[in-house]
């Protein structure tokens, strides 16, 4: 715990700051399954957004925890802990008027109410992407292998099978993705960003 410490004000304010970069900061919360499409989307997203000169970075969950969180596991603790660290993270980017994309399965609802309570006090946006497609069909992709050793017991509280994944009630965006492809995901996320003023 910290303590005798003092928040230091900068001589710029958020306001300035957008106005001078003409970019506004927000948060892309992209959350689901494992193999549910997050990465596969965020990345494509930051494609696009970067071919229109926007500035954006994606914090994706794997790469995060070859770094940053390579200390945490995936019980329900650590798994708090990623999350709450990758909104603290997340806030920053956003405050730098980054358009800021997160990858994280993020199984909890609380945690992601932390996470978009972090921004909301900070005056920043917070777009929760449910990036959804059933267990069935993640299943069956299961590009990395993990469903099959989870099912076999070799991979521990691994979400949907031995750890839960609580869904969002709502989300700013829901992307079905067993009914959507990756095109017509980013289209949709574009189109959220615009009408809302962020791009
Ligand atoms: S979390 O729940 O938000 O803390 O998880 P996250 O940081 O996004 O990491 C998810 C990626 O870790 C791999 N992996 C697991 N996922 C779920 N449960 C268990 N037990 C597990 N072990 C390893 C997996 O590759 C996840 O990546 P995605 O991209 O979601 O498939």
């Amino acid at each position: 715990m910290s303590t005798n410490i003092t928040f230091h004000q900068g001589s710029v304010n958020a306001e300035e700051r957008a106005t001078l970069l003409s970019q506004k900061g927000v948060t892309i919360w992209f959350t689901g399954l494992s193999a549910s499409g997050k990465s596969t989307i965020a990345c494509a997203l930051e494609q696009h957004l970067l071919h229109l000169h926007k500035f954006t970075y994606r914090l994706d969950g794997d790469n995060i925890r070859f770094g940053l969180n390579k200390d945490l596991g995936f019980d329900e603790k650590s798994r708090n802990e990623n999350i709450r660290r990758i909104g603290e993270v997340s806030k920053l980017f956003a405050d730098s008027c980054c358009i800021t994309l997160t990858a994280f399965i993020s199984p909890y609802r609380a945690d992601r109410a932390v996470a978009r309570e972090l921004h909301e006090k900070a005056g920043l946006a917070f777009v929760e992407v449910f990036v959804d497609a059933p267990l069935s069909v993640v299943e069956q992709r299961d590009p990395k292998g993990l469903y099959k050793k989870a099912r076999a017991g070799e991979i521990k509280d691994f979400t949907g099978i031995s750890a839960p994944y609580e869904a969002p009630e709502k989300p700013e965006v829901h992307i079905k993705t067993d009914e959507c492809d990756v095109t017509e995901a980013v289209r949709r996320i574009t189109e959220y960003l615009t009408k809302n003023k962020f791009i």
